[in-house]
């Protein structure tokens, strides 16, 4: 089993760094365009297992592709972060010419590899790997919904006093701060709704909160956060290479689904070796429904400056 990580940055790194501590495979590759940074940045985790206890080798690469060569599962990092200020599709104009090129790339040494896409604008750069690629749209995955769910679900531990473990709790629609849409009626603690147990005033602020949740860290930090970003990423490489099905929200290719067509947006889909399978199409009520079809515009009228470039 060998999966491939382009881009070494922080996100990159910590995406390697969760796979090689969780042994999900044999070869993890980290390919990085700067000289030196992905043979750096393996080595540095190299050294830590004797400590950690894994027997994963990491092997780092300036751009050789041909290391990357028979890859069932390729994670997609590369762009430049966003800065404070700045929105995720702030990023597009150089981000679409860099994943375009890795996409091209990584296809050339593995013709089967599983996509998954983390690069901003996330939902557009899952819609410009599936074009630029061809591939059949199971084998394309946007990581964002599996991130924001896990930030949702942080959002109301904090509020619940629980532990995070124990919500069940799903944001569909774009990765975007005005395009997410945290649906907190279905979210639940342990079965009990949450709606039941929190204050309107709450269940607003947890919203919010959920929505700026990568913004809020960009301004603290001074750029892009990758703790959790590094570890949604690796969560799905884990249901990828263990065949877990487990149902994630993820940016994926819909068909009529949600009443969208010819979009990547982010729904609940089952992932397991071959991608993503089963998109799990439940009825939305009038409101998220509305919410849902405005993220899609918002992402398609950012899919259409693709197309000036
Ligand atoms: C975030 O939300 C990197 O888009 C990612 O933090």
């Amino acid at each position: 089993m060998k999966v491939t990580v382009v881009g070494a940055g922080a996100v990159g790194a910590t995406v390697a760094d969760n796979i090689a501590r969780k042994e999900l495979c044999e070869d993890l590759v980290l390919l990085d365009i700067k000289e030196g940074l992905a043979e750096g940045k393996a080595q540095d985790m190299m050294q830590t297992c004797a400590l950690l206890g894994f027997d994963t080798t990491i092997i780092g690469s300036t751009n050789d592709y041909g290391k990357t060569a028979g890859s069932q599962v390729v994670v997609i990092t590369s762009g430049i972060p966003r800065k404070p200020g700045m929105t995720r599709e702030d990023l597009i104009g150089t981000n679409a010419g860099i994943v375009k090129t890795v996409c091209e790339n990584i296809l050339k040494h593995s013709p089967d590899a599983i996509i998954i896409v983390i690069s901003n604008p996330m939902d557009t750069m899952t819609h410009l790997a599936l074009q630029a690629t061809g591939l059949p749209k199971h084998r394309i995955i946007g990581m964002g919904g599996t991130l924001d769910s896990s930030r949702f679900k942080y959002q109301l531990s904090q509020h619940l006093q629980c532990s995070a473990a124990d919500l069940n709790a799903l944001v569909i629609g774009g990765h975007g701060d005005t395009t997410m849409i945290p649906l907190i009626r279905f979210a639940t603690w342990n079965s009990i709704p949450v709606t039941d147990l929190l204050s309107g005033e709450q269940q607003k602020q947890i919203v919010a909160d959920t929505m700026i949740g990568g913004a809020t860290l960009t301004k603290l930090i001074g750029t892009s956060a990758w703790y959790a970003p590094g570890a949604a990423g690796a969560a799905l490489v884990e249901a990828i290479v263990r065949d877990e099905k487990k149902l994630f929200t993820c940016c994926v290719n819909l068909d009529g689904e949600y009443g969208q067509k010819d979009i990547c947006l982010g729904v609940p889909v089952v992932i397991g070796k071959n991608g993503w399978g089963k998109i799990i199409d439940f009825p939305l009520n009038e409101e998220e429904q509305a919410a849902f079809n405005k993220s899609a515009e918002a992402v398609r009228s950012m899919n259409d400056v693709l197309k000036t470039l």
